[in-house]
């Protein structure tokens, strides 16, 4: 999946309406993504539960540069995932959500792009953006199993946990 691709590609929509991109657990997949929905996608939102941003990489694609002076963070730059005591070491697990936030500059078209990182539970990551707001939702590599979330985003299935003091925002 490369810039070379897009013009042959047979799926490539005309145009997006909105132009925000929603990939949860999309880990480090960052760079083809990016490279890939560029021209058409203005705000990137990449969500993942192991996000952590004490030792920030900016995101390595050709023709996108970092305006460093305009990246911030939201939360703090490191947490782990915990298993309340409460339940006995086996009820839900809770996460202290951050987001990073970066713009870069598309060298090609002068536009500014924005991406954000968001540690968390991409379920509620999704339930954060406004209706009607999202162009592109872009999900892959995961499963069931073998590393996989195990979350189904397609499917209308009920919250298994109770409400708990961050669920609302992890
Ligand atoms: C098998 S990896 C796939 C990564 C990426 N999509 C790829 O193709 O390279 C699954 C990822 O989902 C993340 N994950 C698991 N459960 C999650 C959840 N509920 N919300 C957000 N991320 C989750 C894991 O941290 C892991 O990075």
């Amino acid at each position: 999946m490369t810039a070379a691709h897009h013009a042959a590609d047979p799926l490539r929509f005309a145009e997006l309406t909105c132009k925000r991109l929603f990939y949860p657990c999309a880990g480090e997949d960052w760079a083809p993504v990016l490279d890939y929905f560029v021209a058409e996608v203005d705000h990137f939102i990449f969500a993942d539960l192991h996000y952590q941003f004490d030792r920030i990489r900016p995101m390595d694609v050709p023709g996108l540069r970092l305006l460093p002076e305009r990246t911030w963070l939201d939360g703090h730059a490191y947490a782990a995932l915990e298993r309340p005591s409460a339940y006995g070491g086996r009820g839900p697990r809770q996460i202290d959500p951050a987001r990073l936030e970066e713009t870069y500059l598309h060298e090609a078209s002068g536009r500014l792009i924005r991406v954000t990182r968001r540690r968390g539970f991409a379920q509620y990551a999704l339930k954060e953006i406004p209706n009607g707001s999202l162009g592109v939702f872009f999900h892959r590599g995961d499963s069931m199993g073998e590393g996989g979330s195990d979350a189904w985003f397609l499917a209308n299935r009920p919250r298994r946990h109770p409400p708990s003091r961050t669920s609302s925002r992890a």
